[in-house]
């Protein structure tokens, strides 16, 4: 057990909580506030959600968040607001109200987490006012679900909302006083349950040093399904969303090569921006990869560390010919990213090493990046497969072929062979056809729930047709109101 403070609803707690407790179980079983509800307990509904500021900055940044799945300790510092929170002397948020009379209401299970997401919407807007665009609204809502009716009158109020006067209650600008603040969680780490919240590389190496079995935890957003899915103990943890260096995307520029180095905790929504900018087709992978609440709180460490054969980032990491580094206290050692994953779940890290940062190349001078992704649902689900191109075009050649799959084999993988095919050969048909038979030598993907083992083979060589097909035709991209975006 460990005491964590932070502001609820603008109201300072303290509670002591164990390495497994999560945000909702803090919140329905130990402080008795029972609007924030369970619906999957795995991330996926919404219905859980919170909105957290960590009190970092001038503006309130709230962000979304699924309690279900996010510890608890994590709150350490930081205000939290639920739907508890919202209503002032009797006048509802403009949010609730505006579900009201756009008759938005629904159930009691999916209704909160909706407004909570329209707060967290309505308070960013409040602060940095901008055109509230579709695709905003989209992403606000994309990881809330109901599977009874529609999403038309939530949309309504969403657009609504920003005209209903409001006036800010106090609690909004609360900051946790000083003497209320407590420190860096640390427990002993030889203790059959511990959490440590390191700062700093140096303390983290450490700890992974003096407790190799204990699990790192950062957004959560895979790790914690341990716990709610297979109830499976998490009682030694080592939390490394604190640590700075791992927090920072840098750019770094030598005589051989350019590009970032991103520390392994920063989140999604933090490399958004990022990759907006100089890998936009990554950006849009983004959003599709999971909700705003994941995307908040998930990692590309995370992703990379958990080397799940269907992780959406490594194949498109791999493409790009991204390195990791790895660290531990005797220093720091990189790898290509692709000898990393050894085999399933099956990674290059030592028991005393953790993933500290990942070195994503610049693309060269006229090279372009594609990826696409095939899953069931557009939103909130996960890749059946995924590819991911990279290449350059020189006198009608293709160039510098780099070629990753993910849901084709045991681990992300770069199908060498497909690259092979059509590294230096005049684009045609032909030689996508001989691509297409290369990707056989490369992959024998296995059959489950997302996909048959035919249609995996299938779907991976029909992206190779759309890489084609996109080439042919420069100026039209295919298919783009399919769900392969
Ligand atoms: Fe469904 Fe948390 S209960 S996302
Ligand atoms: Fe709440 Fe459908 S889940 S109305």
């Amino acid at each position: 057990m460990a005491t964590i403070a932070f502001l609820l609803n603008g109201v300072p707690q303290r509670c002591d909580v164990s390495p497994d407790t999560s945000i909702l179980t803090l919140l329905r079983e130990h402080l008795g506030q029972t609007g924030t509800k369970e619906g999957c307990a795995s991330g996926d509904c919404g219905a859980c959600t919170v909105a957290i500021d960590d009190l970092a900055g001038d503006i309130h940044a709230f962000a979304s968040a699924n309690a279900c799945i996010t510890p608890a300790h994590q709150l350490q510092n930081k205000h939290m607001v639920t739907v508890e929170g919202l209503a002032k002397s009797g006048n509802l948020h403009p949010a609730q109200q505006a579900m009201i009379e756009c008759h938005g209401s629904q159930c009691g299970f999916c209704t909160p987490g909706i407004v909570m997401s329209l707060f967290t919407l309505h308070s960013d807007l409040a602060q940095r006012p901008a055109p509230l665009t579709s695709e905003r609204l989209e992403a606000t809502l994309g990881g809330n679900l109901c599977r009874c009716t529609g999403y038309r009158p939530i949309r309504d109020a969403a657009l609504r909302m920003s005209d209903i006067p409001y006036e800010r209650p106090q609690w909004f600008d609360a900051t946790l006083p000083e003497s209320e603040r407590q420190p860096a969680l640390t427990t002993p780490a030889d203790a059959s349950s511990f959490f440590a919240q390191p700062q700093s590389l140096e303390e983290l190496t450490q700890l992974r040093q003096s407790a190799p079995q204990a699990r790192l935890v950062a957004g959560g957003t895979d790790l914690w399904l341990e716990s709610t899915q297979r109830l499976a103990p998490l009682d030694q943890l080592i939390d490394v969303s604190q640590v700075t260096e791992l927090l920072a995307i840098e750019k770094y520029t030598s005589a051989h090569q350019s590009g970032w180095w991103v520390g392994s905790a920063v989140t999604y929504t933090q490399l958004e921006p990022f990759f907006e900018k100089h890998f936009p087709s990554f950006a849009h992978l983004l959003h599709r990869l999971g909700s705003q609440q994941i995307r908040n709180r998930g990692t590309l460490g995370g992703n990379i560390a958990n080397a799940s054969p269907i992780g959406d980032t490594p194949p498109v990491l791999l493409a790009l010919g991204a390195q990791i580094e790895l660290a531990s206290v005797n220093g720091e050692r990189c790898l290509a990213l692709e000898d990393f994953f050894l085999d399933y779940k099956k990674t290059a890290l030592a028991a005393n090493e953790v993933v500290s940062r990942i070195f994503i190349p610049q693309l060269a001078e006229g090279s372009q990046l594609r990826v696409w992704k095939l899953s069931k649902r557009r939103e909130d689900d996960i890749s059946a497969v995924l590819g991911a191109f990279s290449y350059r075009i020189e006198h009608d050649r293709l160039l510098n072929v780099r070629i990753a799959f993910g849901g084709m084999a045991a681990t992300p993988k770069r199908a060498l062979a497909v690259e092979a095919a059509l590294e230096g050969i005049p684009i045609g048909q032909a030689i996508f056809r001989a691509a297409q038979q290369a990707l056989d030598e490369d992959f024998q993907p296995m059959s489950d729930v997302r996909g048959s083992q035919h249609y995996r083979q299938q779907a991976a060589k029909n992206l190779l047709e759309r890489l084609y097909l996109s080439l042919s035709a420069p100026d039209q991209e295919v298919m783009l109101n399919a769900y392969a975006h």
